[in-house]
């Protein structure tokens, strides 16, 4: 297992392909996707699709989606990572929790642990970070860890505010 950092509370590891029950858990609940341009997950072959195609090669540059357990009992609890997208030369901040640990901190915490590897360990210049204007939870997270606001734009036919960080160190 590929563990990538911990946190007080929390360990970040690579996805394999024996994630694919967890990530079909954690993708076919509306609420999860609730402000997400993207499919519900339905069947394990989707899932696999997802790690596959989408999560595993995004590992070649060190970068990716790493999956979230907490220390105290192992569980795993979804994901945070840094996605570096081609079409706009940024790399993205995310993060996605299974709907029973929500309102705990831990997005938080993963968040503000995976920008500062990023930063400290990666070298990456610069961070952005895009919520639904209306995802009340995702926005709170990029302003408590210190992303600075930049605009509201239209991205993937929604409406999203777009917060961005520079490398401090
Ligand atoms: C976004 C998400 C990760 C937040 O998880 P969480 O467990 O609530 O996050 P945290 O506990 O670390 O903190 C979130 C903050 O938002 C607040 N918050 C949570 N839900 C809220 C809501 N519906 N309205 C207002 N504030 C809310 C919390 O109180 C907390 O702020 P505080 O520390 O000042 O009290 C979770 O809702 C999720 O997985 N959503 C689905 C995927 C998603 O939308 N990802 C983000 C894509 S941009």
């Amino acid at each position: 297992m590929q563990i990538i950092f911990e946190t007080p509370r929390l360990m970040l590891r690579e996805f394999t392909i024996s994630d694919t029950g967890f990530i079909k858990e954690l993708n076919s609940d509306p609420e999860v996707l609730k402000y997400l341009h993207e499919p519900l997950v339905e069947t394990n072959g989707q899932a696999l699709h997802v790690i596959t195609n989408i999560i595993l090669p995004q590992y070649k540059n060190k970068l990716g989606r790493w999956a979230i357990h907490t220390k105290n009992n192992n569980e795993c609890i979804g994901w945070c990572g840094l996605k570096y997208l081609p079409e706009s030369d940024e790399t993205d901040l995310g993060y996605r929790l299974m709907q029973s640990f929500w309102g705990k901190g831990y997005a938080t915490e993963a968040a503000r642990h995976t920008l500062e590897y990023g930063f400290k360990m990666l070298h990456i210049k610069k961070i952005t970070g895009r919520a639904h204007i209306e995802n009340t939870a995702s926005i709170k997270i990029l302003e408590k860890i210190g992303m600075q606001f930049q605009k509201e734009e239209i991205v993937d036919a929604c409406p999203v505010k777009t917060y961005t960080r520079n490398n401090p160190y």
